[in-house]
């Protein structure tokens, strides 16, 4: 065993002891970093011990020799500067070379974890020069079989990790929701490293960092954060990105002068916390490009077995090695590559709902009475189905949406009513039963008449006074003229009377007669030809029982959901949408199977869409007004929805959901007045 005196610590790497014996003194080569030269013992080891000394070269970052065997003599000063680099250079050196770190800043116990796999000394000062040479001379013996012991245990490690980052791939890649998917990239490093605490920030433009968020398991926070950081050399989130280099500190409270980023400690000073070491690594896309950075902070020792919120001890603190180094830049690739997926995602996301907002504005400009009517029927419904999904009692307790079936719904909601871009203008307008255009001709016709029964008149006058002479005429010209008055007055009320029939309200029977009647008199147009008062189409449109549309006219308004679905059908959805177009193609159906286009019954029409029926129905009676009918108050609308129920349209359950929760309040002040 070896002695030191009081002044020396030596540390053998794990718990393993052994003796040693110097053969070969002669080849051993001494690896010296820049500080040690101006130790004391220097010169004797050198001069008087004849050791080949190798010194490090700072612009190559190496000693340049890498191959014979030897002892690396590091001081702390050089392992704080250097220490990327030397865990790059103790990484690809033979494990049988083994370390002695001299200095009295860095306690052994928090290095020890980094040598676990070559021997390894440390040494305070001021150094005994007797005690380093007994020690080289020990260290250089059989060292060769020091790492062996621990391939093994190395190995299932490796195993263990290539598993977890096979797992975490899978796990960033399944996640779409951007705020989640930082978190999960956040904590998933930390993970892999274990580390306390870190933070994530995003690359934003040329210049700038966004610090999104950092996590902290033993204060037990997670923040968003929102702040730009400068992408220069001042910070260490900041350098990372600029240089593209990864940053590793054995301790961020002992950052070198010449390094040209610093360390503020108002955060651990206002909390207490201890920021020691720290690994920032940059994320780096496919082509190369820095897309953000990962900042861990103190690995942990104890990271399997600590409990959240639970203070971290000074003494659990070890630095980042070069294997995290490593996993981590695996993982921030595969998280840079998550996030451009989930920036593509969004984007696909924000362009088809970029694509709904423009067909619904394609909808309502063919109607500008229902602008708002698909936005306000998509709000209702959605908030139905949320309803529905918390309700655990009665018919509908196992009616569960998800996330994404709410989505699937408001896309329906939305597009419900497309197919009306199939469907001519003046029809979807159409407030009377003749087109302004046909009322228009008919007002001109009348007209015309008037003015025909005005010529017959004078006609008749002048025939009389011509006949009988002008004393007779006068006699009977009065009677003559009543006559005449007579027959404008009736030609007036039948035009008032056609033009009361146009309104869309219901026509009596008696109204229904007389219009035959009408239809059926006669008048001489300019050609002399004994024509009908009315066309056969004003006759047929004009004797409309209810509203203004004609049955070919409805049918076609009712080929909208038909368009819609064809429409819908076209568009490529994804597996969660994929129900869009069942959903709106089925919003004019009705529970006793009298719906449209299709006819079915209860239990074939889509849950979502007698959601949906409801919401429509409701928006359409209480919607401002529109030229041909006004907006109903509250009560009023829903008492002719309770109508619909008690014929077996509607779903009376559904409809008491919708009442009792008042639903309809997500669209209070929109266009609906209580
Ligand atoms: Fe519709
Ligand atoms: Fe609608």
């Amino acid at each position: 065993m070896l002695h030191f005196n009081k002044y020396s610590v030596i540390i053998l790497s794990g718990k393993d002891s052994y003796l040693i014996r110097s053969e070969v003194w002669k080849s051993v080569n001494i690896f010296v970093c820049d500080q040690i030269p101006l130790e004391p013992f220097y010169q004797r080891l050198s001069e008087e011990k004849n050791f080949k000394i190798c010194h490090f070269v700072r612009e190559k970052r190496s000693w340049g020799d890498n191959t014979s065997a030897g002892v690396y003599i590091i001081h702390e000063k050089s392992l704080n500067h250097e220490y990327l680099g030397l865990l790059e250079i103790f990484f690809v050196s033979a494990e049988s070379r083994p370390v002695i770190i001299i200095g009295d800043n860095i306690a052994q116990d928090y290095i020890e974890s980094l040598f676990e796999n070559r021997a390894f000394l440390h040494f305070t000062t001021p150094v005994d020069v007797n005690k380093l040479i007994e020690a080289i001379d020990e260290l250089t013996k059989n060292a060769a079989d020091f790492g062996r012991k621990r391939v093994e245990k190395e190995l299932s490690k490796a195993q263990k990790q290539i598993e977890d980052l096979y797992q975490i791939g899978i796990a960033l890649s399944s996640e779409k929701d951007h705020n989640r998917l930082l978190e999960l990239i956040l904590s998933k490093s930390r993970e892999i490293a274990g580390a306390d605490a870190g933070s994530l920030y995003l690359v934003e433009s040329e210049n700038n960092l966004r610090f999104k968020l950092s996590q902290n398991s033993s204060l037990d926070w997670q923040v968003n954060e929102n702040l730009l950081i400068p992408i220069n050399e001042k910070s260490i989130a900041g350098q990372a990105a600029q240089s593209g280099e990864p940053i590793n500190l054995l301790d961020a409270y002992f950052i070198p002068p010449s390094f040209s980023f610093t360390f503020n400690r108002t955060y651990d000073e206002k909390t207490g916390y201890r920021t020691k070491s720290m690994l920032a690594v940059p994320m780096k896309n496919q082509v190369g490009e820095i897309t953000g950075v990962i900042q861990l902070i103190n690995k942990r020792k104890d990271f399997e077995t600590h409990r959240r919120g639970e203070p971290l001890r000074e003494e659990n603190i070890i630095p980042f090695n070069r294997k995290d180094l490593d996993l981590l830049s695996s993982l921030t690739s595969q998280a840079s590559i998550a996030l451009e997926n989930s920036r593509l995602y969004q984007d696909i996301k924000n362009l088809f709902e970029g694509f709904v907002k423009a067909s619904v504005v394609a909808i309502e400009s063919r109607d500008p009475t229902t602008f708002g009517h698909s936005e306000r029927v998509a709000l209702l419904t959605v908030a139905f189905a949320e309803k529905i999904d918390r309700i655990s009692d009665g018919p509908f307790a196992s009616v569960n949406f998800e996330k994404n079936d709410l989505v699937q719904i408001r896309y329906a909601s939305l597009l419900h009513d497309f197919g009306k871009v199939g469907v001519r203008e003046e029809i979807l307008v159409k407030a009377r039963k003749l087109f302004p255009l046909e009322l228009e001709q008919l007002k001109s016709r009348f007209k015309y008449i008037r003015k025909s029964i005005e010529a017959d008149h004078y006609h008749h006058c002048l025939d009389c006074a011509l006949k009988d002479g002008v004393e007779k005429f006068r006699l009977i010209q009065p009677i003559l003229d009543l006559r005449y008055s007579e027959k404008q007055s009736e030609l007036d009320e039948i035009l008032q009377f056609l033009i009361r029939s146009n309104e869309p309200t219901v026509l009596e029977e008696g109204n229904f007669n007389r219009l035959l009647d009408i239809a059926k008199m006669k008048y001489s147009d300019f050609d002399g030809q004994t024509t009908d008062y009315l066309t056969e189409r004003e006759t047929h449109v004009l004797s409309i029982r209810k509203g203004s549309l004609s049955e070919a006219e409805r049918i076609e308004i009712e080929s909208h959901v038909t368009h819609t679905f064809n429409f819908l059908t076209k568009i490529p959805w994804t597996k969660n949408l994929g129900r869009i177009p069942e959903i709106a193609y089925a919003h004019h159906e009705k529970l006793n199977g009298r719906g449209y286009p299709n006819h079915l019954e209860n239990l074939s029409i889509p849950i979502e869409s007698k959601l949906m029926t409801i919401c429509d129905i409701f928006d359409a009676l209480t919607a401002q007004d529109r030229p041909y009918k006004k907006a109903l108050p509250l009560e009023k609308a829903l008492d002719i929805m309770y109508t619909e129920v008690n014929h077996g349209l509607l779903s009376k359950e559904l409809l008491d959901i919708f009442v009792t929760n008042r639903l309809y309040r997500v669209i209070e002040g929109k266009t609906f007045k209580p």
